[in-house]
């Protein structure tokens, strides 16, 4: 069998991408490894968003590199949207790689692997000629965003999700949680962002695709379903029609044209529709959220969903990015503060016990000391429970990086991030702070286990029962004590971790709902207590 190593960089979309890359090559044979050094095959799964995550990717391919020249066969695949931003142009600067396959491309990367390895095989023989750039290099180019080729090339895809294999045992990744795409690609064009270019033009999967793949997902145990898409409740599928890149209608070939006669009748589900038929039609799945949303999108109708339906988290992640209007503006994002705190404040109206989360960028061209402080205002006039802050990075094909200079020097952006940073922990403290004394609905992710004994403290280990884990009794001799920390989170996505100090607590399971009292507060999560009585079944 040959061996895989497959790490990913940057989001969740990324992590999605590769999960789907592995069942489609683990069912055709290939088996996954732990180590890169083990593998036969090396891919990484890039992410463009900020320059750190290249260099990163980047430095992992200089280790593959020292490896061919030490004379190893290793092939080794750049895949996502590094592939697809820098193009073939990586060949030249990185001559061990062996082939490219953009975010867009996926389901061709059986097809780049076989190729690649058949050219090892033959250079390895005394070949030395190399496979053609169209057999080394799958990437979409500017063609995902003209409509003609739009539908077909999304009908390879879709089938690369559609096929999805959700195997936890054999690839580890926790059952009781999963991903789904409802969206592809973003049309917003924010003038610092490469996704736009790296994963192409919007386009919506089809609802009753998405609702399948949700109940699969369940029947196979899975608890909680995170919606993904760059701009998640832009969601809109026009049944017999997709929309293209410059909004013109084109007719819909493919998947959509099936549901669109199965259910005899025009019309358009929109995100507040498809969000009410996922939590209505599958009343097994106990959570479901999704991200990342785009705040001038947030529609009443949207939050009125989330408040008619009780399993559906109360957690808005909908990136702010910057409190200065003269910013917004330079970055393209189509709000000003107060629209953004307008739709705060709804958001509020309707779900009053909901989180807010978002990102944040600093140092932003031409960004000053006032503009700066903006941000900080707007962070402390909303309960932000967390945000993600970024420095500004500048990235080759964004309309930011051509037509503004970073003139925010590096040690300003630093001292903002800190500063944002530190200001957002005292937020997150107050709004943490608020919780003690409630009772919260907690999933739990995790169980870590400490084992005390004369020698002192160490971590012991779990094993797993149909899919739990649970305490490694066996491993604990008598005169030890067991302590075990249960790790999850509210319906509002706020991380609990609650010790547990009776052996009766250690009947809770991960990937089931309990019931917490909320103990104590910190900036970064919650304490709580485990009620008696095991876990609950409500959301
Ligand atoms: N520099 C810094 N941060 C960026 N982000 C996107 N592009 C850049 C960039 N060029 C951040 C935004 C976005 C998050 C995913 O990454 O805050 O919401
Ligand atoms: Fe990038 Fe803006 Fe699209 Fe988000 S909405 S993926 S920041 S272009």
């Amino acid at each position: 069998m040959t061996s895989v190593f497959l790490e990913t960089f940057g989001c969740q979309m990324n992590e999605l991408d590769s999960e789907l890359v592995a069942g489609q090559l683990r069912a055709i044979g290939y088996q996954f490894v732990d180590r890169p050094e083990e593998a036969e095959i090396v891919l990484y799964n890039t992410c463009s968003v900020r320059e750190q995550a290249e260099q990163k990717a980047l430095s992992r391919i200089g280790l593959v590199g020292v490896r061919k020249r030490a004379g190893e066969r290793v092939i080794l695949g750049v895949i996502g949207c590094m592939a697809e931003r820098d193009g073939t142009d990586i060949f030249r600067r990185h001559p061990q790689v062996d082939f490219l396959c953009g975010p867009g491309e996926l389901d061709k990367l059986p097809h780049l692997i076989d190729s690649a390895r058949r050219a090892d095989l033959a250079s390895h023989e005394g070949a030395t000629e190399r496979p053609s750039l169209a057999e080394r290099a799958a990437l979409s180019g500017n063609k995902s965003r003209r409509s003609t080729t739009l539908a077909a090339a999304e009908d390879n895809l879709e089938s690369l999700d559609l096929s999805r294999a959700f195997d936890p045992e054999t690839t580890g990744q926790p059952r009781h949680r999963a991903y789904v795409r409802i969206t592809r690609g973003c049309n917003k064009f924010c003038t610092y962002c490469v996704v736009p270019n790296t994963r192409g033009a919007e386009v919506h999967r089809p609802p009753q695709h998405v609702i399948d793949e949700c109940r699969k997902l369940v029947d196979l145990g899975v608890k909680e379903i995170t919606l993904l898409g760059q701009t998640v409740n832009h969601y809109r599928y026009q049944h017999g029609v997709a929309v293209t890149a410059s909004g013109e209608e084109a007719a819909q070939v493919g998947p959509g044209l099936s549901v669109f006669r199965a259910r005899g009748g025009a019309g358009t589900t929109t995100f507040a529709d498809l969000l009410r038929r996922i939590h209505d039609e599958i009343p097994d799945l106990a959570r479901l959220r999704f991200v990342t949303s785009y705040p001038r999108d947030f529609g009443d109708d949207i939050l009125e969903a989330m408040r008619d339906s009780a399993r559906i988290c109360r957690y808005l992640h909908a990136p702010a990015q910057s409190g200065s209007d003269r910013i917004l503006r330079l970055m393209n994002r189509g709000y000003s503060v107060n629209e953004y705190i307008d739709f705060v404040d709804r958001a509020f109206t309707h779900l009053p016990d909901a989180t807010l989360a978002g990102d944040f960028i600093v140092g932003f061209p031409t960004e000053t000391d006032e503009d700066f402080a903006a941000t900080c205002d707007l962070v402390r006039r909303l309960p932000f429970k967390n945000n993600f802050i970024f420095k500004y990075s500048p990235r080759p094909g964004t309309s930011a990086f051509s037509r503004l200079a970073d003139d925010v020097p590096d040690p300003v952006k630093r001292a903002r991030n800190n500063a944002l940073l530190s200001l957002q922990s005292e937020v997150s403290a107050a709004v943490h702070a608020q919780l003690v004394g409630s009772t919260q609905t907690v999933l739990i992710d995790d169980i870590r286990t400490t084992r005390s004994s004369q020698r002192g403290r160490n971590h012991i280990g779990l094993i797993t029962v149909n899919g739990a884990s649970v305490v490694e009794q066996a491993s604990v001799s008598q005169s030890d004590s067991v302590s075990a920390q249960f790790v999850g989170r509210t319906s509002g996505d706020i991380i609990v971790a609650m010790d547990c100090d009776s052996s009766t607590d250690f009947g809770h399971h991960v990937g089931e709902l309990a019931s917490v009292f909320i103990t104590r507060a910190s900036p970064l999560l919650l304490h709580g207590r485990l009620s008696v009585g095991g876990p609950t079944a409500s959301s």
